[in-house]
């Protein structure tokens, strides 16, 4: 049964904040599945420009509204993944917390449900971010010990993109990490 409530910030938000309070200003930002903008709102702070995505239009609208004071700089799209952006677009940081549960039979919600093993959604969002990443761009993307991390780092690894773990948190069921991905071709 599919459930669609909007994600507040949690456990993972936070550490996806932490990961990017040392960040240098940027020029343009995307963050991919924004939920009610928690996020958003620390990237506008270190841009000039954020396009904002969400998949459920409620969680747009929530972040729409939570952001009223904000807006001078941050576009709120209602899209999957990086389907309004151009691959030509010069993108500096690209950031997400994404679903990455694994599927569970009983319900599906799109703010915390990830694909078949957890990485899917991810790993959709690697792929894309990959011209940008190729250009210039880093992309910091939370990951559970819960989901198929060895899928999704053969994945990156497979796109000639490298990944460093930035922070570790550890819960007593999972371990969440903070990613950042970025490609380097010479190494
Ligand atoms: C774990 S929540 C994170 C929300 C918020 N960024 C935060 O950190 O608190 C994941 C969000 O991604 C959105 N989402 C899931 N799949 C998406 C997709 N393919 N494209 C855009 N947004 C997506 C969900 O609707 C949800 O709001």
């Amino acid at each position: 049964m599919p459930s669609h409530a909007p994600y507040g910030p949690a456990e993972d938000t936070w550490l996806l904040e932490d990961a990017l309070k040392n960040l240098r200003q940027v020029v343009r930002s995307v963050e991919v599945g924004c939920g009610t903008g928690y996020i958003t709102k620390i990237l506008s702070e270190k841009s000039l420009e954020v396009i904002a995505i969400e998949k459920d239009a409620q969680s747009a609208y929530e972040a729409e509204k939570n952001l009223k004071n904000n807006l001078y700089n941050i576009h709120i799209v209602v899209a999957d993944g990086f389907d309004p952006i151009r691959t030509s677009a010069e993108i500096d940081l690209i950031v997400s917390n994404p679903p990455y549960l694994p599927l569970d039979e009983a319900f599906y919600d799109m703010a915390i449900h990830g694909g078949p093993t957890g990485v899917e959604v991810t790993e959709m969002i690697v792929k894309q971010a990959l011209p940008y990443l190729q250009r210039k761009g880093e992309l910091f993307i939370i990951s559970s010990s819960l989901g198929n991390q060895k899928k999704l780092f053969e994945t990156i690894s497979s796109l000639r993109l490298k990944v460093e773990i930035i922070s570790t948190k550890r819960f007593f069921f999972e371990e969440l990490s903070c990613l950042k991905i970025f490609y380097s071709p010479h190494e």
